[in-house]
């Protein structure tokens, strides 16, 4: 029986997800009403879901999806994609590639699963650990230190959860010109592409880039559509998309019906959701900003090139744990404490992506006011 850490993060969502008043640290962007969705469908994707039997679904997703789906990358076929729900293909990456005693590297500080799946398989995770006092860079040197020869995998998330990192292009060439020369798989955690501040410092898709990369993403977060649970794991790499296929037989079997079709709505008018999300977070930046120099004796950050978070410094108080279970009592507002990402009681995580956030970061302006002056 595999032994696997509890989610910190996943809990304590689960605790005060849908019973604080106000959200300040969701990760996903504002979510869109199915009727909207709809509303978007071309003649034929309407025909699919006015047609649609509720039986199971092709296991590696429907054809039309993943052809949807391969239109995203410069060089990937839809025989190239297996449709997961995004945790999942975490799971299924890991258990389809590694074996007990590997050697495994990944950004820290970041999304549990993709460090603790590795460690409950039994291999020993390195951190790549970004550095605060430069932006929180994650420099290409550092990674090189770490990775030894029995290096059997190495995982990035960029745009970044939960700093809103983003490499520039050279030093993600750089990574995988050196996992190319070494021949080390990489997981690309993609969840937040799309969502760079500036297109064009937008990163190419690792599995475009390299033959031993697979992308994972999904409409969860860029989309603001994590209720559909469908995202998708991209590689060029066939022998693994086998093997990861296989085991998906073992959790979900195949996707939601309504869900794929959802989906395929959502994809064919990717250009449109997109747009419609960035101009929200434009906004939200804007009021980020003023938010960080009215509190800069208090909260130190910026906002982040790309994403939807951010993992600003509290300067006034010893534990942000301890303060956001007070905060969350005193107003409603919840916030994620850093000690939630294994990585001390110093940060909280903002989340911008939703369209009450002016206001809920009024409120916690007005808190931190009332509170230290
Ligand atoms: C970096 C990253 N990867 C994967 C996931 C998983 O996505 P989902 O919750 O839609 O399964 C998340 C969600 O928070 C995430 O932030």
């Amino acid at each position: 029986m595999m032994k696997i850490e509890p989610f910190a993060l996943e809990r304590y969502f689960a605790r005060y997800e849908f019973t604080a008043r106000h959200l300040l640290s969701c990760s996903d962007c504002e979510s869109l009403p199915m009727a909207d969705v709809l509303a978007m469908a071309d003649d034929a994707t309407r025909d699919l879901w006015d047609h649609l039997r509720l039986g199971y679904t092709d296991s590696q997703g429907h054809p039309l999806l993943r052809e949807a789906i391969a239109a995203i990358y410069d060089d990937i076929r839809p025989q190239d994609i297996l449709v997961t729900v995004p945790e999942e293909g975490i799971f299924l990456l890991m258990q389809a590639l590694l074996n007990p005693g590997d050697h495994v590297v990944c950004t820290f500080p970041g999304y549990q699963s993709l460090y603790a799946v590795a460690q409950s398989i039994g291999c020993s995770v390195s951190y790549w650990t970004a550095d605060e006092s430069h932006g929180w860079r994650f420099a290409i040197d550092r990674l090189e230190s770490i990775l030894q020869n029995s290096t059997r995998l190495v995982v990035t998330n960029f745009p970044h959860n939960p700093t809103g990192y983003l490499p520039p292009r050279e030093d993600f060439e750089a990574l995988v010109d050196l996992l190319r020369q070494r021949n080390i798989p990489l997981l690309a955690d993609e969840m937040y592409r799309f969502l760079e501040q500036n297109a064009e410092d937008r990163l190419p898709a690792a599995c475009d880039l390299y033959d031993q990369a697979v992308s994972l993403f999904g409409l969860s977060k860029t989309f603001g559509l994590p209720g559909l649970r469908i995202g998708w794991l991209a590689t060029r790499n066939q022998a693994l998309g086998t093997r990861m296929g296989r085991l998906k037989d073992y959790t979900t079997i195949c996707s939601s019906a309504p869900s794929e079709i959802l989906a395929l709505m959502a994809l064919r008018n990717r250009d449109a959701i997109i747009a419609q999300q960035n101009a929200r977070l434009q906004k939200n930046r804007a009021a980020l900003d003023r938010f960080f120099r009215v509190q800069a004796g208090c909260i130190t950050g910026q906002s982040p090139p790309a994403g939807s978070l951010c993992f600003p410094r509290m300067q006034t108080v010893a534990d942000t744990y301890t303060f956001c279970e007070e905060l969350i009592q005193e107003t409603g507002i919840m916030l994620a404490p850093s000690r939630l990402f294994a990585y001390g009681d110093h940060h909280v995580r903002i989340g911008f992506g939703r369209e009450d956030f002016p206001e809920v970061l009024a409120r916690f302006g007005d808190y931190l006011k009332m509170r230290f002056g």
